[in-house]
């Protein structure tokens, strides 16, 4: 069924099957011009799109039962990862090094932590050269917070910057509460929790100066589900979620997204 050209009224609710197959190819359209006027280039070759206006545009000018459920702030902004820099905590071994590797292989240039010297050496060698992206790497224990800043200094002159911070070291200290010792429980939050913090409060430096950064936060499952000899660790984890996302509404304005 063929409208006029411009014609772009909706069609009438209850309408005869060619003009359904219409209202079908008329929700497609609109969405599509929808992201395609909100969609722009911004600082630094980020593609953004304003997702406060895509869902006023929605609202406005798309019949209610066209409007897509899952309209979120997070899948709003798009990302080309070639080019891009990026801290990993925790890179040394585990998820850390299997994320460093693959953003390697993706044309990203990574710095990598880790409290051992040697593990951060070992990682930077045997990953050197394995993509088109540079790795570099310094010890820090990311607990402490000077520690912290001198991982995003070192990231500054050797990347250049930051674009997206991997919040990936931590520790899973696993005793039921009664044989838990107060230095389990500190080192289980202030590696998992407040580590975290420190690091995100640099990388918002970096982030405003360049429009824009995204923020990944290693979860876990007992983020969200308690079990017996994980009350430290979930206790951590918990958290984790809460402050990611409560980070999301307090800077997503400022194109940051955790
Ligand atoms: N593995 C799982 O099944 C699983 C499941 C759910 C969530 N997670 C989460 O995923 C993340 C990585 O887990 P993983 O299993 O890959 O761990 P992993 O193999 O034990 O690696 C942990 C990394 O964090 C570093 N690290 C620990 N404490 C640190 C500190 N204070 N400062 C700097 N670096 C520190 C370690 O290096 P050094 O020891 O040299 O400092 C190491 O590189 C953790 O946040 C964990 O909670 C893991």
């Amino acid at each position: 069924m063929q409208r006029p050209a411009g014609d772009i009224r909706p069609p009438e609710a209850g309408a005869a099957s060619g003009e359904r197959v219409w209202m079908n190819r008329w929700r497609s359209w609109r969405l599509a011009a929808i992201y395609r006027e909100e969609t722009r280039t911004g600082p630094g070759g980020w593609i953004l799109r304003d997702s406060r206006r895509v869902d006023a545009q929605l609202c406005g000018r798309l019949p209610l039962r066209s409007r897509p459920r899952c309209q979120t702030t997070r899948h709003a902004q798009v990302m080309t990862l070639q080019g891009r820099t990026e801290v990993v905590t925790g890179g040394t071994s585990g998820i850390g090094r299997a994320i460093t590797a693959r953003l390697l292989r993706e044309g990203v240039s990574v710095a990598i932590c880790g409290r051992s010297s040697a593990a951060v050496a070992k990682v930077v060698t045997d990953l050197d050269r394995s993509g088109t992206g540079k790795i570099c790497g310094t010890p820090v224990d990311v607990s402490n917070s000077d520690d912290v800043h001198r991982l995003f200094a070192f990231a500054d002159v050797e990347l250049g910057g930051v674009d997206i911070l991997v919040n990936n070291a931590g520790v899973a200290i696993l005793h039921s509460v009664a044989e838990m010792e107060p230095g389990d429980w500190l080192r289980s939050i202030d590696t998992n929790l407040s580590a975290t913090f420190y690091c995100c409060w640099e990388a918002l430096i970096k982030f405003r100066q360049r429009g824009a950064g995204f923020i990944i936060n290693t979860g876990s499952l007992l983020g969200k589900n308690a079990v017996a000899g994980g009350a430290t660790y979930c206790a951590s984890k918990f958290g984790l979620n809460g402050f990611s996302e409560a980070m999301l509404l307090d800077h997503r304005q400022e194109n940051v997204w955790v």
